[in-house]
């Protein structure tokens, strides 16, 4: 067996395109909206896209409560007023700590976050400030909380982040911005009383959305990823040609 980061008779310039590629690669997450609502026609295209998403034994456990209009307005009010006399408590541990290459990765975009809003790393104020625009949805016309079934466990949470991607996907694809936000997670106790989620019901994420204010600094800067070698082993060798050892 070979083992190799690199990949075996592949070259991605050569790969099938459609318009896949073009929304992965400009997809990102926006944290500065217009009000401008977005046409219920266009929310109905975007759900049934993200409806499609792949589940384990096909549970499609996820929910949406869905907001647009007074709704978004209530969910802004009533959040950033329980988040200022609440300890964040979510269904789902927080991590516990970003080490090695995770904590670079991080502190890498929250340095980005940071910059393109003038914020100071000795800046608490202005950090705490940024923080709690999560709470007002980044002014978004719309959020979508995403709720799984508590007996799923991990895995309805895992078909969960699926259905986060397609979503966000979908809604690039339809002209929409997002920001998936665990933010939103932190007080499911207010989020299952404002909507009436029952209590079986556990809150994995939810997703602002709508038109991206493109004027924003805060809209101005794109995210890295790792190069394959980091994030890919190979594992080849043809049959019967298995090398010994190693
Ligand atoms: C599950 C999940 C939770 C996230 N939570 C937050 C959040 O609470 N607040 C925020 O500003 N961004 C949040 N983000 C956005 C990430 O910071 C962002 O996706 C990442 O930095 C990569 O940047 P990009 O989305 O622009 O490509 C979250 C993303 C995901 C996938």
């Amino acid at each position: 067996m070979t083992t190799t980061h690199t990949p075996p008779d592949t070259d991605a310039d050569a790969a099938p395109g459609g318009e896949l590629p073009r929304i992965l690669a400009e997809r990102w997450t926006c944290r500065q909206f217009r009000p401008d609502p977005v046409p219920r026609t266009v929310i109905g295209q975007l759900l049934h896209m993200a409806q499609r998403t792949p589940s384990w034994c096909n549970a499609q456990p996820w929910h949406v409560h869905l907001t647009e209009g007074a709704a978004t307005e209530r969910l802004r009010t009533g959040l950033l007023d329980h988040v200022q006399s609440h300890p964040a408590e979510p269904d789902f541990p927080f991590p516990a700590q970003y080490t090695g290459v995770y904590r670079e990765r991080r502190r890498e975009c929250g340095y980005q976050l940071y910059a393109s809003l003038g914020i100071r790393k000795e800046d608490q104020e202005g950090r705490l400030r940024q923080l709690l625009r999560n709470f007002e949805l980044f002014d978004a016309p719309h959020a979508a909380i995403i709720t799984t079934e508590a007996d799923l466990g991990i895995y309805g949470a895992v078909d969960c982040g699926a259905y986060i991607n397609t979503f966000l996907l979908a809604a690039h694809s339809l002209g929409l911005a997002t920001a998936p936000q665990a933010a939103l997670a932190s007080y499911p106790d207010f989020l299952r009383e404002h909507f009436g989620i029952p209590d079986h019901r556990r809150v994995v994420a939810g997703i602002s959305f709508g038109y991206a204010d493109l004027d924003a600094p805060v809209n101005s800067f794109r995210t890295s990823r790792a190069v394959l070698e980091d994030a890919v082993t190979w594992h080849t060798g043809s049959v019967g040609t298995e090398e010994a050892g190693g």
